[in-house]
């Protein structure tokens, strides 16, 4: 994991070249309204790289990604243009969560969906209370008391900015305009498998599907 500092001198000195690669992919290449179906992910990291998707990602030095633009943006996409939006443990990372999920829906076409998942804040505030301090992660750190481990799993060296709980998400997604928002299962269970595949499902790895560490929220742009 790149050190903080290191991050924000980057965004620092990325942020504005970013910007203008966004503008100029949203001005010039993205999919115009059309029949084809669009695919994006938002943020596939070192390893999740969807082959037939977009993937837009701010790293691509040790990621891999088809375009380069930082998500704390406006989204690098036309009005209408894409049918599904995926990320996984990207949205903690953003400073404003209200204005991400009005870009999601800006850029759905009508019946477009979202499939977004990140660190489980309700199960956290749950396993905190029990006092199960085994639930928690050894990542990033290594903690020994509960209320380190959970400080651990929750801001993540101060990389999230933010408790992620469903109730909150779905305000969020409500707010923005989406529709039929429901609850997903990592691995598992989502409500719109045509559009979400199993080789999606399968990168959604979670050790304890009876109380999971991600939280996944799901929604639609009414048609
Ligand atoms: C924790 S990783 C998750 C990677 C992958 N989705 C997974 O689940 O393993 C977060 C990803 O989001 C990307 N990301 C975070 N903030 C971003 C931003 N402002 N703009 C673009 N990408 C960002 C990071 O570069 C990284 O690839």
């Amino acid at each position: 994991m790149l050190a903080r500092q290191t991050k924000r001198m980057f965004y620092n000195v990325a942020g504005p070249l970013m910007r203008a690669n966004g503008v100029i992919y949203r001005s010039f290449l993205a999919p115009r309204n059309g029949h084809q179906v669009v695919k994006v992910q938002l943020g596939p990291g070192q390893k999740n790289y969807f082959p037939g998707w977009i993937n837009v990602d701010a790293n691509m030095f040790t990621g891999k990604c088809d375009v380069w633009a930082d998500l704390r943006n406006k989204l690098p996409f036309r009005d209408s243009t894409v049918d599904v939006f995926y990320s996984h443990h990207m949205i903690e990372h953003l400073p404003d969560l209200a204005f991400h999920f009005h870009e999601l829906h800006r850029c759905l076409k009508p019946g477009g969906v979202f499939r977004i998942g990140g660190p489980n804040g309700d199960t956290a505030i749950r396993k905190f209370a029990e006092g199960d301090a085994d639930w928690f992660i050894d990542y990033p750190d290594t903690r020994r008391s509960l209320g380190g481990r959970f400080e651990n799993f929750i801001f993540c060296r101060q990389e999230h900015l933010t408790i992620l709980t469903y109730s909150w998400l779905h305000e969020l997604a409500a707010e923005a305009g989406f529709e039929a928002i429901k609850p997903g299962q990592p691995g598992e269970l989502t409500h719109f498998p045509e559009c979400i595949d199993a080789e999606v499902l399968a990168k959604e790895p979670e050790t304890t599907p009876e109380c999971p560490h991600t939280l996944i929220i799901e929604g639609r742009k009414s048609a």
